[in-house]
């Protein structure tokens, strides 16, 4: 099968194009660089030895997806482009609905002109806004989100649903990821975050690393067994694994529109990963407790039963594991 995979150079793509190539699929990627390295490229290369197809352009020049689709038999489309950084959304909202809503009509567009119909998107647990219960089901409300990120991503999820009420021979699977970190075991690939990290685990790694002087935990005043934050991690190759799964659901199935958390169901608080990360790492990771950060909530945490029902998908790594490999590729990077 022949996958269009965009945002292919990304953190999650990156993983994700590794599994699919490891499992016999061909990759056709798209990337426009705005928060990638080309030489990702070659690490995915280097990690799997396997020869994939790639083209540099913006999902939001219908050109180059009509270029694509015309050069090559696309069968499905993995759809990872998007800008992500929750802060930067609330400074550039015309930017994120942009590039996070327009572009994906771009690609709905250009599909249903070539008739392909079979969609993978990412979406994020940040569309149950803060959930009235933890864990998090797939039928548990969504909305309230807080920033133009989330809203870019509950939109998208509301065209899909609108698409295929109106033509229910899509074939569509909205992923909602819980909090990914970690990276591959090589250490050639993983998470870049462009500046100072806004998220923990990337932030904890460069306070390891001695990049940055401390830590700071946002609020210990939490209603959880530390007052700290409680988040569902999940391992990025877990996570990419899920779309292998999320691809053979699809390829059986023929039709249909399909919602799945992909999380681990466990909640580990802020403090649960600084403690971990030394014990595992053996290294120390300097911290302060601050405000908390606006926004924030008590506890997020997946549901993940019906991944694991209709996907035959769970999640293998442990908390040790991530922490290990995130540290792997921070310790490799320059
Ligand atoms: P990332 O920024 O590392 O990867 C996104 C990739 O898409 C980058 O390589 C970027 O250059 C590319 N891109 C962005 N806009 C593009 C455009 N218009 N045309 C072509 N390429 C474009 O992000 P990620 O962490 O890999 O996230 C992938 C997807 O998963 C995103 O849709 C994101 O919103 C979603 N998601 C991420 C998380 C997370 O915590 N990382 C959580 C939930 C959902
Ligand atoms: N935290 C700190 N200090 C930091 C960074 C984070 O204490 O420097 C805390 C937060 O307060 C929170 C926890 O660590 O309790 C996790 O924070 P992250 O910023 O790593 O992750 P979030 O859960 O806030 O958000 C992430 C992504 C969103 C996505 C959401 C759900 O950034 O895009 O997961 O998938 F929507």
């Amino acid at each position: 099968m022949k996958i269009l995979v965009t945002g292919m150079c990304g953190y999650i793509g990156s993983h994700t194009v590794v599994e699919l190539l490891q499992n016999n699929y061909e990759v056709v990627g798209l990337d426009n660089f705005s928060n990638s390295k080309r030489e990702v490229l070659d690490k995915i290369k280097q990690i799997t030895n396997k020869e994939f197809k790639f083209y540099e352009g913006d999902m939001l020049d219908k050109n180059i997806l009509q270029t694509i689709f015309s050069e090559n038999k696309i069968e499905a489309v993995i759809d990872f482009a998007a800008y992500k950084a929750v802060g930067e959304s609330v400074q550039k909202p015309v930017e994120y609905y942009i590039n996070n809503v327009s572009s994906v009509l771009n690609l709905l567009n250009v599909m249903k002109e070539n008739d392909v119909k079979t969609l993978v998107f990412s979406s994020s647990a940040t569309v149950y806004g803060n959930p009235e219960k933890v864990p998090i089901k797939e039928t548990s409300k969504t909305g309230g989100t807080t920033n133009p990120y989330g809203t870019s991503k509950l939109f998208v999820e509301k065209i899909l649903e609108d698409l295929y009420k109106s033509d229910n021979t899509w074939n569509i699977c909205i992923l909602r990821y819980f909090n990914p970190i970690g990276a591959h075991k090589s250490g050639l690939i993983g998470e870049e975050p462009n500046g100072i990290p806004a998220n923990l685990v990337p932030y904890v790694t460069k306070v390891a690393k001695g990049k940055l002087e401390y830590l700071n935990v946002f609020g210990n005043d939490y209603n959880t067994k530390d007052g700290t934050g409680v988040r569902d991690y999940i391992h990025v190759v877990d996570l990419a694994l899920g779309h292998v799964k999320a691809i053979e659901k699809l390829k059986k199935e023929k039709q249909g529109l399909y919602i799945y958390n992909l999380g681990t169901g466990t909640g580990y608080s802020v403090l649960d990963i600084i403690n971990t990360f030394e014990k595992v790492n053996n290294i120390k990771v300097p911290y302060k407790i601050v405000e908390r950060r606006e926004g924030d909530i008590d506890s997020c945490y997946s549901n993940p039963e019906k991944a694991k029902k209709e996907l035959n998908f769970t999640a293998k790594y442990t908390l040790e594991d991530m922490l290990k490999d995130a540290w792997n590729y921070e310790k490799n990077s320059h």
